[in-house]
């Protein structure tokens, strides 16, 4: 049985603000201390990540980006560069969201570059891809994963024990309709099989690859009770303290079962 760790993020997205931010991460850590099998990622708005590192440090879970420049450095008004986020205490960022592939228009060319910086700031990347619901029905979901991770991974030197992919359906996400179990631990199979292509199987049994769009305190156990879901990426949950702990334990359940 695989023995990744599983993971769990929580994406908050353009909510909160500096005080709520703070406690609720202050939360987030003394919940964490409870469940060491899990590793426990925050993601909150840039502007807070000060806020929340400060709330996070010398604890169990950790504060990542929500997005990084593709650039190093220089006149980008606006944009916060991967080694900014890691020089403030981020371990982590997200690239390629959907509300940035399609809210923002950001192409797999521009989301390559921001993992090539991601890696050189030595973040750990959560990678997203996911289709919308108009390639889901034509039948092309699996071609459209394969095609965002071939544009975005292709050509980077990737250590797979840093390496996260989230499967997040676009049709699946702050709309309450989660993916079945079935339709996303296919996914799943289908990123682990491009992982292999793009690397070998070795390096894609070792990559964690988790789950986004509508997980909550109910359905999480469902969704990572299946081997091929390594945990989670949760938006709205995630904002409320009570409902992120059950899906981390769920989390830690899995983790639990997969040391027997
Ligand atoms: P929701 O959990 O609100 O559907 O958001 C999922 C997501 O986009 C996490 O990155």
């Amino acid at each position: 049985m695989a023995q990744r760790t599983p993971f769990v993020g929580g994406n908050w997205k353009m909510n909160l603000d500096r005080e709520r931010s703070a406690a609720l991460a202050s939360e987030v850590v003394r919940m964490a201390a409870t469940y060491p099998s899990v590793e426990l990622a925050i993601f909150p708005p840039a502007v807070y990540v000060s806020a929340v590192e400060s709330a996070v440090r010398g604890g169990a879970a950790t504060v990542g980006g929500q997005d990084c420049s593709a650039e190093k450095e220089g006149a980008f008004t606006g944009q916060v560069s991967a080694s900014m986020l890691a020089n403030m205490g981020c371990s982590s960022v997200l690239i390629g969201h959907s509300e940035r592939r399609h809210g923002l228009g950001e192409t797999d060319a521009t989301l390559s570059r921001k993992l090539a910086r991601a890696l050189e700031a030595g973040l750990l990347p959560v990678v997203c891809v996911g289709e919308t619901l108009a390639e889901r029905e034509s039948g092309r979901a699996h071609d459209v994963i394969r095609t965002q991770l071939h544009g975005t991974l292709a050509g980077q030197t990737l250590n797979a024990a840093k390496l996260v992919i989230a499967y997040e359906p676009v049709w699946a996400i702050g709309t309450g309709r989660t993916a079945t179990p079935d339709d996303a631990a296919e996914a799943h199979r289908t990123i682990r099989q491009t992982l292999a292509d793009l690397y070998d199987v070795r390096f894609s049994e070792s990559v964690r690859v988790i789950y986004g769009g509508s997980v909550n305190s109910k359905n999480a156990a469902e969704l990572f009770a299946r081997e091929e879901i390594d945990g989670g990426l949760v938006g709205g949950a995630s904002l409320v303290a009570a409902d992120f702990a059950v899906i981390v334990a769920a989390a830690a359940a899995k983790a639990k079962e997969r040391s027997n």
